[in-house]
């Protein structure tokens, strides 16, 4: 009975994962999430070596109730550091449930002594767990800005991982050949080490990335330790999100014109507390900066309007303010629609969730290949607290260091009104042409706060 129920709830998961592909049908894919994992619970629980059930229902309450409480409080920017916090939780799960079983096999229904294979699935699983549990630990701690003086980098980093890394592999070779409970403490505590040591020398700019590789890290050790029980559900559950956060660091990497490799060994971006601030370069060059109620005149009178929105957008919550913007302009006989970069803000669909949130028709939304070619004959684009993904360098600048990166042609349009709070940079630390372009008109001050006045004025 609970292969079938591991099956349905395996189903079940593969349409969570399509369902969450689009916005339009990221509901569907979410309950039938819920559905699935209800499902694999109650089957897990129901299977023969379970028999401590006060314990369990506890568990289910007290952690119900946290990740209800947390869902609720969370604020969409702080979204990353709480999945970086809860891929933590996967990882020590595997390490805990590692040392149970090498401890007691039989209380899981296993065999008393465990197989070359079985020992070998077992501390590949609580490795890449441990990895995970400190890895996402640093991340976490680096996007939440807290405990900063536990980050420390050691100098010569890279070797010294190279070291412990080849030092892990050894004790694994060893445990596989002895099985004991020491062997497999040196492998967990050695790999703590590592993963807290891997995350610490990459960049603010980059931890987006190294999140969802931690994802798919704590997949890997989600099926590695489905080995070890012999449980079919958490291997093909666990492979599912291994392969989908391998494949979702690929899409950002090429987001971004970066190999996983490059932002791995550390490449460009400043600290997370340092990001967005920048510095006000104007090096003499000329800024048109203009007020809302001129962006309000330039708006009213446009017949075509595209939106660029980023992460100001996302920390001001300015999306309300500019969809009802959107609404007048529309009213008004102009078409507006939205252009989305991939890498917009700090996470995956970030824009695209802020602007369903605000209710903006799906349709008016566009990916970065449906909408470019459009921008050379738009009357007016409005950036919303945007900078990198709009940042002409990436096409014009071999030396710059996003060179290559595919950005929103916004330079092409008639008039760009640009709303953020300086003439800052953006989480890339670059300076923006764009700001200085002679059809460009800075609007300075909290997106919020601009689009609220625009919106007034224009009503
Ligand atoms: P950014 O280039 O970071 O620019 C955001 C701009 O928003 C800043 O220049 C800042 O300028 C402005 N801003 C901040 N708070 C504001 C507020 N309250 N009101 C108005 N403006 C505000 O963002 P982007 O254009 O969305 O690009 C995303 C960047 O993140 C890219 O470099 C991308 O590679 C990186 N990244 C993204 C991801 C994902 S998955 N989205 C993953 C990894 C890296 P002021 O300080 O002057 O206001």
């Amino acid at each position: 009975m609970s292969a079938f129920l591991f099956l349905v709830s395996a189903v079940l998961f593969i349409l969570s994962l399509r369902g969450l592909s689009s916005a339009a049908s990221s509901k569907r894919g979410n309950l039938f999430g819920i559905i699935g994992m209800a499902i694999a619970v109650v089957a897990t629980v129901m299977s023969p070596p379970v028999s401590f059930y006060t314990v369990i229902v506890l568990g289910i309450i007290v952690g119900g109730f946290i990740g209800y409480v947390i869902a609720k409080k969370i604020s969409m920017t702080n979204l990353p550091q709480l999945i970086a916090g809860f891929h933590s939780l996967v990882g020590l799960s595997a390490v805990l449930i590692a040392f149970s079983v090498l401890r007691n096999p039989r209380a899981f229904g296993l065999p008393e002594t465990q197989s070359l294979g079985g020992l070998l699935e077992m501390s590949v699983g609580a490795c890449i767990g441990a990895i995970t549990f400190t890895g996402s630990a640093v991340a976490f701690i680096k996007l939440s800005g807290l405990f900063r003086k536990l980050i420390v980098q050691l100098p010569k980093q890279h070797i010294i991982n190279a070291i412990i890394a080849f030092c892990v592999i050894g004790f694994v070779i060893a445990f596989v050949c002895f099985g004991s409970m020491a062997l497999l403490t040196i492998v967990v505590s050695l790999s703590f080490l590592l993963g807290w040591f891997l995350i610490i020398p990459i960049g603010g700019a980059d931890m987006p990335v190294i999140v969802s590789m931690l994802n798919s890290y704590s997949g890997w050790a989600a099926a590695g330790i489905g080995f070890t029980l012999e449980n079919t559900l958490l291997i093909i559950v666990g492979a599912i999100v291994g392969t989908s956060g391998a494949i979702l660091s690929n899409i950002m990497c090429r987001g971004m014109n970066r190999s996983l490799v490059n932002v791995v060994l550390g490449g460009f971006g400043t600290d997370v507390s340092a990001a967005s601030s920048g510095s006000s370069d104007s090096s003499g060059r000329n800024v048109k900066v203009s007020s809302p109620e001129d962006a309000a005149f330039i708006l009213k009178n446009a017949d075509s309007i595209i939106v660029v929105p980023g992460y100001g957008m996302a920390v001001s919550h300015a999306q309300h303010a500019i969809k009802e913007i959107s609404d007048i302009c529309k009213n008004g006989g102009a078409t507006v629609r939205f252009a989305i970069h991939p890498v917009a803000g700090r996470m995956p669909g970030h824009m695209n969730v802020l602007l369903a949130e605000a209710n903006i028709e799906y349709e008016d939304v566009l990916e970065i290949g449906e909408i470019n070619h459009d921008f050379a004959n738009t009357d007016v684009v409005l950036v919303v607290g945007a900078n990198d993904i709009t940042n002409p360098a990436a096409k014009n600048d071999p030396t710059s260091p996003i060179y290559g990166m595919p950005v929103l042609d916004v330079d092409k349009a008639r008039t760009v009104l640009f709303i953020k709070r300086s003439l800052g940079s953006g989480y890339a630390g670059i300076d923006n042409s764009l700001f200085y372009q002679n059809n460009t008109m800075m609007i300075l001050g909290d997106a919020k706060r601009v689009c609220e006045e625009i919106l007034q004025s224009a009503k």
